[in-house]
C-alpha cells in the first residue's frame, strides 16, 4: 500500500468513527478502563452488552419516544455496568433506520430495539444480515429467528380514558386526533369510543387524520377542527401533548398517551393512558444477559403493569371514577376484555356476536370504526 493510499484508509476510517459517533453516540456512557499497575495483570472483566435503541420522534417528545426513553434509562440504572445503552432520535421510517441500525451492529450492539411500526420492512433486512443481533421490533408483527415483537395493549388505555370522556362530555360528541392508519391505530380509536358508550351509548365519534406519529403543528390543527366540529373531549395517537395544549386553549378537555402529560396543560388534562416499556426492555435484557433471548411475540397491558391511566383529574365524578376502577380490575384479573361482543360497525353490522371475546387475530384486523363514529377508516372499502 502506498502512503498516500494507507492515509487515506485511515482518513476514510476517522470520518466513518466521527459519522458513526455522531449518528448513535447521544446518550452513549463511556467506560474508561482502569490503568494496570506496571507488571501487574489486568483483572478479566467482561465487555458490557451494547444495547441501541432507535427511536422515530425526539426523545423529548413527551409520549411515545420518551416512555421508551424512561425504559431505557431504567434498565441502564438497574444493570449498571452490565450493559452500556445508547439511542438515536428523529429516525425517520424509511431506509434511514436500516443505515441507522446496521450503524448500531458496527458499534458493536448487540441488542437493538426498534420502536416504531413503520420500521418493520427494514428491521427485516438490516436482521437478515446482522445474525449475531437481536433485534426487538415494537408494534410490528414479523418475527424472524434473531427478530422478536413487542407490543403493549394501549387499547386498554384507550378504553379506560374512554370511560372518563363518557361521563364528561356536554356535547355528547366526543374526538379522537388519530396518527398512522394502520390496526392498531384504528382498535385505539374504537375503544376509546366504546368506553365512552359504556357510560352513554348515544355518544357520537370525529376522528381526524395527520398521518404521521409526531406533528406538533399539524395535531394541533386537527384538534382545532374537532373542537370547531363540536367535540369537547379528546383524546390522540400522536407522540406529542399538541392536542392537549390545544384543548386547554380552547377550553375543553383532552388526554396524555403514552407517557404522563399531566403538567403541560394541568386545566385540560383528564387522565394519561400511560405505557411502561420498563418490565419488558428488564425481562430482555436479562435473558439476552443470561444467554436466554428466545425471541417471539409479546403484548403486554394492565395485568402485566405495562399500561394504566393515571392522575384522572378532581373534578371526574367519583362514579365514573369507580367505573375505571372496576374496569381495571376486570382487567387484571381478565374477568373483563373490551372486546366483547355484542359491537356493530358504523354501518350497523354485527362484527362480534353477544357474549364472544375478540381474540388476537380480530384484534389485530380492525379496521373499521364502532358504531357512532363518523366517517370511514381511510383506506378501507
Ligand atoms: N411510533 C410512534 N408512535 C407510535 C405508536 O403509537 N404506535 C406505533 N405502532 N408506532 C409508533
Amino acid at each position: 500500500m502506498t502512503n498516500l493510499q494507507k492515509r487515506s484508509l485511515l482518513q476514510t476510517v476517522a470520518l466513518t468513527a466521527v459519522a458513526v459517533a455522531a449518528l448513535v453516540g447521544c446518550g452513549k456512557k463511556e467506560e474508561v478502563a482502569p490503568a494496570a499497575a506496571p507488571g501487574a495483570e489486568a483483572p478479566a472483566k467482561s465487555e458490557p452488552l451494547k444495547i441501541a435503541f432507535m427511536y422515530v420522534s425526539p426523545v423529548g417528545d413527551g409520549g411515545w419516544t420518551y416512555q421508551h426513553e424512561l425504559g431505557r434509562r431504567a434498565i441502564q440504572e438497574k444493570f449498571g455496568d452490565r450493559i452500556e445503552t445508547s439511542f438515536v432520535e428523529s429516525v425517520p421510517e424509511s431506509a434511514d433506520s436500516e443505515r441507522v441500525m446496521r450503524d448500531m451492529a458496527g458499534q458493536g450492539s448487540k441488542l437493538v430495539f426498534a420502536t416504531s411500526f413503520g420500521y418493520q420492512e427494514f428491521v427485516q433486512k438490516a436482521a437478515a444480515d446482522l445474525k449475531d443481533v437481536k433485534f426487538e421490533h415494537a408494534t410490528g408483527y414479523k418475527t424472524a429467528g434473531n427478530v422478536a415483537t413487542y407490543d403493549t395493549k394501549t387499547f386498554e388505555g384507550a378504553y379506560l380514558a374512554g370511560i372518563v370522556a363518557g361521563g364528561m362530555t356536554k356535547t355528547k360528541t366526543i374526538g379522537v386526533v388519530a396518527s398512522v392508519p394502520i390496526p392498531e391505530v384504528v382498535r385505539n380509536i374504537n375503544s376509546f369510543v366504546l368506553g365512552a358508550q359504556s357510560v352513554d351509548p348515544a355518544i357520537k365519534a370525529k376522528v381526524v387524520w395527520v398521518n404521521e406519529w409526531f406533528s406538533p403543528p399539524k395535531e394541533s390543527e386537527a384538534a382545532t377542527s374537532l373542537i370547531n366540529g363540536g367535540v369537547d373531549v379528546m383524546y390522540q395517537n400522536t407522540n406529542s401533548p399538541a392536542v392537549l395544549k390545544t384543548a386547554q386553549e380552547r377550553g375543553v378537555r383532552a388526554f396524555g398517551k403514552d407517557g404522563d402529560m399531566s403538567a403541560f396543560a394541568p386545566q385540560a388534562h383528564l387522565g394519561s393512558a400511560v405505557i411502561d416499556w420498563t418490565p419488558y426492555y428488564t425481562k430482555v435484557t436479562q435473558d439476552t444477559l443470561d444467554g436466554k433471548w428466545e425471541g417471539g411475540s409479546f403484548w403486554w397491558g394492565v395485568k402485566e403493569g405495562a399500561m394504566d391511566l393515571v392522575k384522572i383529574a378532581d373534578d371526574v365524578p367519583q362514579e365514573v371514577k369507580d367505573r375505571v376502577a372496576k374496569a381495571k380490575a376486570g382487567m387484571k384479573d381478565e374477568s373483563f376484555h373490551v372486546w366483547t361482543g355484542p359491537i356493530q360497525d358504523n354501518a350497523g353490522k354485527e362484527v362480534l356476536p353477544a357474549g364472544k371475546v375478540g381474540d388476537n387475530a380480530f384484534l389485530t384486523g380492525i379496521d373499521f370504526y364502532v358504531h357512532g363514529v363518523e366517517g370511514k377508516v381511510p383506506g378501507a372499502k
